[in-house]
This record gives structure tokens, sequence and C-alpha cells, in this order.
């Protein structure tokens, strides 16, 4: 579904991505990790077909995305690391994907509310997005992300301000749409967390991958010494 083939990502003399080929199945959990400034976001960003200035090619179900990242765009949501509100209500912010894919008020306003229960936030549903503190935001971004129904879901460090109860629920949605066949990819720097979610891991460090593979192969055996770092806790 997903192919990158030496890509390369610079921001001026910075290097943040060094020749990074990675094929994600339809259908699986990959979990990106790696140490802060590995790249993890920048490589998220190109992924959702976001940022289109980078060296190298990315086919999306055989579509080059450099050419056309808007058809890609609609196939793709990307949850950010510290999300940003849209001015309005969590009602609005939730809703607004669906309200510009052309759904009608009906359908919306069912499958918001029936999300933002899920995630525990419908009290919330009235609020102003923009006064949330970090944890509701987090969870309204993710929110926004689970009304869509489309192929592939990024999540960048959707659990990094949750407390444990929704750590729980912010999993769960992980494992449901895995259960339905969706393509999800997503960082952590909580080990643990990606084993219990991912079939294959992804190991980055400083731009480059040095390993992917099977989640528990590559925790009980890495084959490379600095993933056999990383995922045994050593500096
Ligand atoms: N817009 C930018 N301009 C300049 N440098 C950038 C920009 N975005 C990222 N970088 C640099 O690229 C490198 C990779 O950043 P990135 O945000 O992808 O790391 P990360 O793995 O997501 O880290 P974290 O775990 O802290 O979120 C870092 O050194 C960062 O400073
Ligand atoms: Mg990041």
């Amino acid at each position: 579904m997903i192919v990158l083939k030496g890509i390369f990502k610079t921001f001026g003399d910075k290097v943040a991505l060094k020749d990074v080929n990675l094929t994600v199945n339809k259908g699986e959990a990959l979990a990106i990790l790696g140490y802060s400034g590995a790249g993890k976001t920048t490589l998220l960003k190109i992924i959702s077909a976001l940022d289109v200035d980078f060296e190298g090619t990315y086919l999306f179900k055989g579509i080059d995305v450099k050419k056309d990242p808007e058809k890609v765009r609609k196939c793709i949501t990307m949850v950010f690391q510290n999300p940003v509100m849209f001015k309005g209500t969590v009602f609005e912010n939730v809703a607004y994907g669906l309200k510009v894919r052309g759904y009608c008020k009906g359908y919306i306003k069912e499958k918001v509310d029936e999300v933002l229960e899920y995630l525990g936030i419908l009290d919330l549903r009235d609020k102003n997005a923009k006064r949330l503190s970090g944890g509701e935001k987090q969870r309204v971004a993710v929110a926004r992300a689970l009304v869509l129904d489309i192929d592939v879901y990024i999540f960048d460090e959707p659990t990094s301000n949750l407390d444990i109860e929704n750590i729980k629920v912010v999993e769960g949605t992980i494992k449901e749409l895995k259960r339905k066949g969706k393509t999800v990819i997503f960082t952590t720097h909580d080990l643990l967390q990606a084993r219990r979610l991912s079939d294959r891991v992804a190991y980055i460090e400083r731009g480059e991958i040095v390993e992917v593979g099977e989640t528990e192969r590559v925790f009980k055996d890495p084959k490379d010494e600095r993933t056999y770092r990383f995922v045994s806790g050593m500096f």
C-alpha cells in the first residue's frame, strides 16, 4: 500500500531522513520507534502526503504522491503530536472532516457524538476547543481522525499527554481500527505500548531506518547493534 524508496529530507544543512526505504502493508499496524529528533515526525508527514518536498519516490497504492498529493491526502489522516484546534467548539472540530467531505448534517451529528462518547469526551462537545487541556486536545484530535472512514490512520505519539485510563481508550481505538482492517502507523516512546499494538516495528536513528521487522522478533532478537541498544534501554 505504501512504498517509500530512497527518501531523503533535509532542513538546510540538517539531514533529517537518509535513504529511507519502507513498505507498509494494508491492514497492518506499524510502530515507528526512535529517540527524540530521530526523524519520526518528519517521516510521518511525508507518509501522510503533507510534505512532498523530499528526494526519492513515494508510491501510495501505485500513485506517485509527488504528482498527486491531494488524492493521497483523502486516504490518509494524521493525528499530530501537539494537535492544533480550529476555532469553534469540540463538535465543530470533530465534524470538520466530514463536512468538507460532503456528509449530510444528520449523519455528521450521529457519527461525531458516537465517537465523542467512545473516547469519553462527550461532555466536552460544546466547549471552545482552543481552551482545552493538552490531554483533552489529544483526544479531540483522535476523534477528528476516527470519524473518518479512510484507509490509513497515522498517530504521532497519541498517548504522550494522557493518563492511564485514556491511554487504554486510545490503545483500544488503535486495536479497533486494526480489527476493521485499517492500516495504522504510529510512533511512541513507550516500548511496551509498541509491543502491545504493532505487528511490525521500524527503528529509526539519526534519520536512518536501522531495522524493520515483526515486533516480537525485533524486541527479542534485534539484528542491528543500534536496535539492540535501543530496545534494551542502553545508552
Ligand atoms: N521544520 C524544521 N526545520 C528545521 N529542522 C527541523 C524541522 N523539523 C524537524 N527538524 C529537525 O529534524 C530532525 C528530526 O525531527 P523530528 O521532528 O522528525 O524528530 P522526532 O523523531 O519526531 O522527535 P520527537 O521524538 O522529539 O518527536 C530534528 O533534528 C529536528 O530538529
Ligand atoms: Mg516527533
